[in-house]
């Protein structure tokens, strides 16, 4: 179980990558069915959260770290050609590369988004229980997105923004 004392370290993590100008340029990139990539990743972050904390041996700032930065490619793909093909098996390394030069994240926070898209990357199975985490939520939010319209997302952008607005409540 996550104590109060890591929950606060937590959190103070958490705030200062959420108001990071790096990471504040990812609402410029739009995502499934009219979310945006920053919008698309504390979603992540927070519904990971939700099922580790009830988990034992959890490694949580790893975990942290691997969420903030699973989608870090920092491309539009539907813009940039180069990018369009291969997206879903590559983005992850490319997110992992931009992520170690403006931030250093460890090799085990790399690890765990080297998988994130497995199947698509079938040799790149999610061994960890954080790794798992973040590959089943991926697919669980990215899901959500798809199914809703951009009309009903546009009118939720604020109660979006609130709900990302703290990891814990
Ligand atoms: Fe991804
Ligand atoms: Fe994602």
């Amino acid at each position: 179980m996550i104590t109060e004392t890591e929950k606060q370290k937590l959190e103070a993590i958490y705030q200062n990558l959420l108001h990071d100008e790096r990471i504040l340029k990812m609402k410029e990139i739009p995502m499934h069915n009219g979310s945006n990539c920053y919008l698309h990743t504390f979603k992540v972050v927070k519904g990971c959260f939700k099922r580790a904390i009830k988990k034992k041996d959890i490694d949580y700032e790893t975990l942290l770290y691997a969420c903030v930065f699973h989608d870090y490619y920092l491309y539009d793909w539907r813009k940039h050609r180069e990018f369009r093909k291969g997206h879903g098996k590559n983005h992850p390394q490319i997110s992992i590369n931009n992520a170690k030069k403006d931030f250093q994240i460890s090799d085990a926070a790399a690890e765990i988004i080297s998988s994130h898209m497995w199947p698509i990357n079938f040799k790149n199975f999610p061994h960890s229980k954080e790794a798992k985490i973040l590959c089943d939520v991926d697919t669980m939010v990215a899901t959500g997105e798809f199914l809703t319209s951009k009309k009903h997302k546009a009118k939720k952008e604020a109660k979006y923004l609130e709900e990302i607005s703290h990891l814990f409540d």
